[in-house]
């Protein structure tokens, strides 16, 4: 393999394309939400505008990609879990969540082989904030 074909990168924020391309997909993800009927039970957890769930996702991202600590700065520890608990979360909300950022990975072009691992990610994270059987 050429090895300029494979650049390497410090962190997956730095792969991913810095904080543009994380602005992109979480726009992408919530743009989604909003317009799929495949992500409705998804978008009926959430309240009647998305603004801040957008904003704050986009923060957090950042921090969690190995980028800028906004979603710390601002809120601490994001104890994600916690912080779900007000939400219904089944398996469908999960697999609607992991579907909406798979497609917006796709659609803003996430290098394929860092969307693989960011999904594996993303699957135990939303995994493990389920919070009801349903
Ligand atoms: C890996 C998966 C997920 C990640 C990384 C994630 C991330 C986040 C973050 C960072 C916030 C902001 C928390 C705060 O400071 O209040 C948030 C809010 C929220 N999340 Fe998630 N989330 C995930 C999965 C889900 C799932 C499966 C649901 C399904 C119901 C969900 C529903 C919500 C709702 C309703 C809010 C509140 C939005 C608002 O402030 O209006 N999330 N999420």
């Amino acid at each position: 393999m050429n090895i300029q074909e494979q650049p390497t990168f410090d962190t997956p924020f730095a792969w991913i394309g810095g904080e543009d391309k994380v602005k992109a997909l979480t726009d992408r993800f919530y743009d989604l939400m909003d317009l799929e009927p495949g992500y409705a039970e998804l978008r009926a957890a959430h309240g009647p505008e998305l603004g801040s769930a957008r904003e704050k996702l986009f923060w957090f991202l950042c921090g969690w990609l190995g980028g800028p600590q906004y979603y710390t700065d601002r809120f601490g520890h994001p104890r994600l879990r916690m912080r779900h608990m007000p939400f219904k979360i089944g398996e469908v909300e999960r697999d609607q969540w992991l579907a909406c950022m798979a497609q917006a990975m796709t659609e803003t072009e996430v290098p394929p082989e860092l969307a693989e691992r960011l999904k594996e990610s993303f699957f135990k994270t939303a995994d493990w904030m389920r919070n009801t059987d349903g």
